[in-house]
């Protein structure tokens, strides 16, 4: 049976309920991650939970579990599931107090933790994405689950037939709503650095560390919008997407309107690699 965690209990999801005036429902006062599982294995487990470290040391909160206790709860979860690819959420949310927007007055953390199959679309004909100004606030580092602009970015694209929105702040690109950037210009693989402005993608850094252990061109450098626009190819990261080709932008074609050589490469390599650690 399919099970879920709550504040150091299993159950059913069914069973699982939070108090009302958990700051979470609240306020959106917490954090989260999404980790994927393949082959029953838990993928870049330690960069996760350093993520998550650094998540709630910059909200003022301590990590409530220890690495091990962790991934206990994660191997229990994705043993309740038959799927072997699955992707793990967690969130910790500031906890349950009264509402008021002082953050000293809540005592215990929320930790809630869900497993569900890992639905691996078959995107590798490629996506369509368009163009949206980064509306978000100045702390995209932190993986806060307060994701309403996120989530309003992402309908952008809906309605215009898209799958996801790449933003852009001040001419320059930052990420994806629920991504990171890679785009093939001028003979170099570039994606924008580390910053307030962007998530520390964990599949953003594997690729990085792929691609340059493999002598391909990748630099970390900000991009513009005319460089985008004129990418000969673009490709988005997520721990459940993987790497996504995207073949057309704002409806212009990247390159030939299909996935490119660079991207079969990468992602042939990303495979290789993740193959080798799971199987
Ligand atoms: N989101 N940037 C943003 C804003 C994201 O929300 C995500 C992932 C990424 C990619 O990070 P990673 O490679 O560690 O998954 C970048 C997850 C999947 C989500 O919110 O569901």
């Amino acid at each position: 049976m399919s099970l879920i965690y709550l504040n150091g209990e299993y159950k059913p999801i069914e069973e699982a309920s939070i108090n009302v005036l958990d700051r979470g429902f609240i306020f959106g006062d917490g954090v989260y991650e999404v980790i994927p599982i393949f082959n029953r294995k838990i993928f870049r487990f330690s960069e996760h939970i350093m993520r998550l470290e650094n998540s709630l040391k910059a909200i003022y909160m301590k990590n409530p579990l220890k690495e091990n206790e962790w991934s206990d709860i994660f191997y229990k979860l994705i043993g309740s599931l038959e799927e072997s690819n699955q992707s793990i959420y967690l969130q910790i949310t500031r906890g349950v107090s009264k509402r008021d927007h002082d953050i000293t007055i809540a005592s215990e953390p929320t930790v809630f933790v869900m497993t569900r199959p890992m639905n691996m679309s078959n995107f590798s004909s490629g996506i369509k994405a368009i163009t949206h100004e980064d509306i978000r606030w100045k702390y995209c580092d932190i993986k806060a689950i307060t994701l309403l602009p996120s989530i309003l970015l992402r309908y952008k694209a809906k309605e215009q037939g898209a799958r996801e929105t790449i933003l852009v702040r001040n001419k320059y690109i930052t990420e994806g709503a629920a991504s990171n950037v890679f785009v093939c210009a001028d003979d170099k693989i570039l994606t924008p650095p580390k910053s307030n402005h962007v998530l520390s993608g964990i599949t953003r850094d594997l690729l990085i560390e792929i691609l340059l252990n493999n002598d391909l061109p990748l630099v970390e450098s900000l991009v513009d919008e005319n460089t985008l626009m004129g990418a000969s190819e673009i490709w988005i990261t997520s721990s459940t997407w993987e790497i996504i080709p995207v073949v057309e932008l704002d409806g212009k074609l990247i390159g030939s309107g299909k996935p490119g050589p660079l991207w079969q490469q990468a992602n042939q390599l990303y495979q290789e690699f993740k193959h080798t650690y799971c199987d």
